[in-house]
């Protein structure tokens, strides 16, 4: 897809989530849910097999994803901390070359074969999950548009306002001082989007969901 046909799919998308662009309401929980972003162009259309939580390898593929892996230490939670058992935690991102193995991504960028692309996997007791994958890689979306490298995250479980968002890598600072999704962000928002990392290619990411009667207008992705 070239950098015009991009914009437009993404256009198409933005104006399709507007309802998930509400602005969340104050509530007395110790802490805001994780904003929602939108869904993007990308999400997987084609069934896979496998969709566990190492991305970097396919079952019976006996080569692994090109890139550098990184793990992901994630954690659900709700509004006053607790954690949220038995989510369902979605993930799906571009290759290490920034090309997503989806019909509408024509990039002239590489497809890496042996690269998952999406998981599912549900929260432990702690609400703890985890991911093996590889960095995703920038990618254009214009000439004058660059996405920061992102992971595509969809969480639900019952009771729950289901959430659709994206997070980011603390090391981008550059591609994300000119992101037009995060950029239209508020810092405070902006904050809880970026995983923390102290450790090479460690990072810890909070996900946290509001509960149904919350306030919050339920999500249309
Ligand atoms: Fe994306």
């Amino acid at each position: 897809m070239n950098p015009i046909n991009r914009r437009e799919a993404l256009k198409t998308t933005l104006i399709g989530s507007a309802a998930s662009l509400i602005a969340l309401t104050k509530s007395d929980a110790a802490f805001q849910p994780t904003p929602p972003e939108i869904e993007g162009p990308f999400y997987p259309v084609a069934q896979q097999k496998d969709k566990d939580f190492d991305l970097t390898l396919i079952d019976g593929h006996q080569e692994k994803a090109k890139g550098k892996v990184i793990h992901i230490s994630g954690k659900v939670i709700d509004t006053t901390g607790q954690p949220i058992e038995d989510a369902m935690v979605e993930l799906w991102q571009a290759n290490a070359a920034g090309r997503y193995a989806h019909p509408r991504d024509t990039s002239t960028s590489p497809l890496d074969p042996n690269f998952q692309g999406w998981s599912i996997v549900p929260s432990g007791k702690e609400g703890e999950f985890t991911f093996k994958t590889i960095k995703p890689g920038a990618y254009k979306v214009a000439n004058d548009w660059t996405r920061p490298p992102h992971l595509h995250f969809k969480v639900t479980k019952p009771g729950y306002q289901p959430l659709t968002t994206q997070m980011y890598f603390p090391e981008d600072t550059e591609l994300l001082s000119t992101d037009g999704l995060f950029q239209r962000k508020p810092p405070e928002q902006q904050k809880l989007m970026v995983s923390k990392s102290d450790k090479a290619g460690l990072y810890r990411y909070q996900i946290i969901l509001a509960k149904i009667d919350e306030g919050q207008s339920p999500q249309h992705e």
